[in-house]
Parts: C-alpha cells; sequence; structure tokens
C-alpha cells in the first residue's frame, strides 16, 4: 500500500512535470509570436534597429530602395502618404504576386518615421485637409500624421543619421 502510493506520487510529480515544462516551452513559442504580432499590430512599440530593417526589407520587395532613398520633397507626398499608397497597393496585389508580404498598421508607422528621419519629412509643405484626404481613412497613419514630429520617437531616434538618404551602410537593403 505504501509503495503504491509512493509510485502514485511519482507519476503524479511526473505528470505535472511534464506539464509545466510542455507549458513554459508554449509560453516561450506563443510569447514570441505574440510580441511579434502585438508589434505588427501597433499595440507594442518597434524599438530603432527593427524599425529600420522592417523598413528596408518591406519596401524592397518591388523596387529598389533607391527609389526610396532618393525620393525628395519635388518628387511627390511625403513618406506618410508613399506608405500609405504602397500598405494598400500590396493589398491589392497579394495574390498576383506571391511571397508579398503586407505592410501591417504597426509596421507602417515604424516604415514611415524611418523614411521620414532618413530621407526626409516635408509634411508640414502640405495643408493638414490634403494630407488627411490622401490618408483615407488610415487611422494609424493618420494619428502619426497628427503627432508632433518630437513626439514620434523612432523617428527623432534616426534624425540626423543620413543625409538625405545618402548613407550607403544605412540604404544597404537588409534581405
Ligand atoms: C507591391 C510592390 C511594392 C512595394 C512592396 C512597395 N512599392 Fe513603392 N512602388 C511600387 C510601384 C508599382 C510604384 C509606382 C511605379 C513606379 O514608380 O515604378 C512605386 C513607387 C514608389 C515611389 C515613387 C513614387 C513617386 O511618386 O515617384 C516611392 C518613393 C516608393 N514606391 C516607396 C516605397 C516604400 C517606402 C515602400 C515600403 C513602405 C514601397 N515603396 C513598397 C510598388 C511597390
Amino acid at each position: 500500500m505504501f509503495l503504491f502510493m509512493k509510485k502514485a506520487a511519482l507519476s503524479i510529480l511526473f505528470i505535472g512535470g511534464v506539464f509545466v515544462v510542455a507549458v513554459v516551452i508554449w509560453g516561450v513559442v506563443w510569447g514570441k509570436d505574440a510580441i511579434r504580432l502585438l508589434k505588427a499590430g501597433g499595440y507594442i512599440q518597434y524599438n530603432v534597429a527593427e524599425a529600420t530593417e522592417l523598413a528596408h526589407k518591406k519596401c524592397a520587395q518591388c523596387h529598389s530602395i533607391d527609389k526610396t532613398a532618393k525620393y525628395c520633397m519635388r518628387c511627390g507626398p511625403p513618406f506618410v502618404v508613399v506608405v500609405h499608397n504602397m500598405k494598400t497597393f500590396i493589398a491589392q496585389q497579394k495574390n498576383k504576386l506571391a511571397g508579398l508580404e503586407d505592410i501591417k498598421d504597426g509596421e507602417a508607422v515604424a516604415i514611415t518615421q524611418v523614411w521620414n528621419a532618413l530621407v526626409g519629412n516635408w509634411e508640414d509643405t502640405w495643408r493638414k485637409e490634403d494630407l488627411t484626404k490622401l490618408l483615407d481613412n488610415d487611422t494609424p497613419l493618420l494619428k502619426l500624421m497628427n503627432t508632433p514630429v518630437k513626439e514620434r520617437w523612432i523617428e527623432v531616434a534616426l534624425k540626423g543619421k543620413s543625409a538625405a538618404g545618402a548613407d550607403i551602410t544605412i540604404m544597404k537593403p537588409i534581405k
């Protein structure tokens, strides 16, 4: 009887142990995924390095990074609009181009700040009403556009890192 109880206790301990290990592994695997999803969704901010890498990865899918690095005030609307347009464009291409990765809300907010800082931000040379119209109910990017630059901390952190997008080391696409 005593031996049986000891065995039972041991197996309960063993099963309990396996259970705990399983939960921990599950937590680690899912936790990473959860953080990735929370960041992409805009609930947690990207850090500066992640944002920079993301900008290079997502924006080199169809054309070279040069197109972005050489974009300028004379070329067209500010990046907040460009990123909105590219995001919309990707959503339309999604079924046609295999392997194309979309740009999620949180990603768009981070990517816009990266290009604003590295290439240029000329939002203040445009009328707010025009930008609002061009952003077409893109709530996260509208919110960014209405955030003072000094409160956009990715943009602030990267500011001055590259003169007009000419910094080769930063501009090298990360594949
Ligand atoms: C699905 C493919 C695709 C992706 C991904 C993409 N672009 Fe584009 N991009 C285009 C196309 C198509 C054009 C317009 C045609 C052209 O100028 O070659 C364009 C044009 C541009 C232009 C020039 C616009 C102009 O008025 O001259 C800029 C700047 C630009 N993209 C930046 C970006 C940025 C920044 C990203 C990442 C957020 C990005 N692109 C991601 C397809 C893409």
